[in-house]
């Protein structure tokens, strides 16, 4: 009993003592970060204290300052509300904002806010574009630790290796670029001509085709394929969508095909609908050669992204699938849960064959539609969050236009960079 006692009193106390320490990891910065951003590499969080998604994001950051902690790279955050010079001079739209600074250069992130994701991207981003590998148990070593990385193998000069430079310059905010030699390289990778650019993910390589020829083609012609290669091939087979890499995986330029299944908070599906979600990756993954070229897959388990693409509500498991150019939706006529691997292939060839009905798209009526879609949820998600605040709100003759600034700022919206700054002026009008 008392041993209990103690470890309980010995706990409450390294909580105590401990996070203190955690949070002062992460620098509290003011409008004198202007003068010194110059010197050295940042990782910033603008916020505001009023910002759900920033209160979400605080302890993550903490870990994110402490795992960084032995780096070059400081953490630190800016509150906006206080520091406006500070938001202004960093082009802050959104709550919160989380940028890469390094010299002259500032880079806003835009993938998932999870400790692992983020210390990836902020490792990448303080390295240069390329690096060099020298030993064979180097490459090992990015096997294990990282999900996917680039690998230049051969001289470094050249049209191929100028423009894989170019692209991991390009990219550098959204993969791992790396060089070797012949030597080192054998070991890993059975590459027969050189130069070979290969992309190394779940345990598999794939290359560039055109590597060993490029230099008879039209440097344009590389230029542009390498570009889109590395554009495709950073990612997985089956990666799990979030509202963040949404954006990213249209980039594909592909159909985004995807089974949206409901986690619930601790990250749990029900078993039919993981039965369903593993049926479509199993068949995938079969069937890789076939699909690769055209589609993307992935699956959701907040359905909420799949709602505001077809802008309705959808039962789940579902699948869905979206042509990246058009915005246009398809959606199986058969019952998800009696879906077969037959049915799916069909699915699939129907899309591809444009024999599918396609639902929605790009147009204004329907971005429209989405705009309004977006007000909706941010209201129901503010009065989840904070039913007095928006009460009050309401009852502000101002309050229509909080509501509108606070999901402009406030609302991680499904809508592209672009989107967001049309519909902005939409409103104004
Ligand atoms: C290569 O392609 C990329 C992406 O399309 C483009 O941004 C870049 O300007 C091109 N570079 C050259 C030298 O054409
Ligand atoms: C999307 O739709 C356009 C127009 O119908 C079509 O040209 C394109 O091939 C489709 N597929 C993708 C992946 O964008
Ligand atoms: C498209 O593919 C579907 C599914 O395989 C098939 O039933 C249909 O006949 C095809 N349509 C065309 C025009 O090829």
């Amino acid at each position: 009993m008392k041993t209990t006692w103690s470890w309980i009193l010995l706990s409450a106390l390294l909580l105590i003592l401990g996070s203190p320490v955690i949070s002062s990891r992460v620098l509290e910065l003011s409008d004198r970060f202007i003068d010194v951003r110059h010197e050295g590499q940042w990782l910033v969080m603008f916020y505001a204290p009023w910002c759900g998604y920033c209160k979400k994001t605080e302890p993550i950051f903490a870990l994110v300052a402490q795992a960084l902690h032995a780096t070059n790279v400081r953490v630190g955050r800016l509150d906006c509300t206080k520091y406006p010079a500070a938001a202004r001079e960093f082009k802050v739209r959104v709550y919160p904002t989380i940028m890469f600074i390094k010299g002259n250069m500032e880079y806003s992130y835009s993938g998932d806010r999870s400790k692992d994701e983020l210390v990836d991207y902020a490792l990448r981003m303080s390295g240069p574009p390329v690096q060099l590998v020298t030993r064979t148990e180097s490459v090992d070593m990015l096997k294990g630790s990282h999900t996917i990385f680039f690998m230049f193998v051969g001289q470094q000069e050249g049209v191929v290796w100028d423009t894989y430079y170019a692209a991991a310059e390009g990219y550098q905010e959204h993969g791992f670029f790396y060089a070797t030699s012949e030597d080192v390289a054998a070991q890993h990778f059975d590459f027969e001509k050189l130069p070979a650019v290969i992309v190394y993910k779940e345990e598999q390589h794939h290359f560039y085709p055109h590597g060993h020829i490029a230099h008879e083609m039209d440097p344009l012609e590389v230029n542009e394929t390498i570009f889109q290669w590395v554009n495709v091939e950073r990612f997985v087979l089956f990666p799990k969508i979030t509202r963040f890499n949404i954006h990213q995986l249209l980039k594909t330029k592909k159909y985004l095909v995807v089974a949206v299944v409901q986690e619930d908070k601790l990250q749990q599906i029900a078993s039919h609908e993981l039965e369903f979600r593993d049926m479509v990756e199993g068949v995938i993954r079969k069937h890789r050669p076939r699909y690769h070229d055209q589609f993307q897959f992935g699956w959701i388990g907040e359905p909420s992204i799949a709602h505001s693409i077809i802008l309705d509500q959808l039962p789940t498991p579902h699948l869905i699938a979206i042509n990246s150019t058009t915005q246009h939706h398809y959606i199986p006529d058969d019952d998800p849960m009696q879906m077969t691997p037959q049915a799916l292939h069909l699915f699939l060839e129907s899309i591809s064959n444009e024999s599918a009905t396609a639902y929605g798209g790009d147009t204004y009526f329907v971005r429209l539609n989405r705009a309004l879609f977006e007000v909706r949820r941010s209201l129901k998600d503010m009065w989840q969050g904070n039913p007095v605040l928006t009460t009050v709100i309401f009852g502000l003759p101002l309050g229509f236009l909080s509501l509108i600034m606070y999901s402009i700022f406030c609302g991680d919206c499904l809508v592209t960079e672009e989107e967001s700054e049309e519909e902005g002026h939409e409103k104004k009008e």
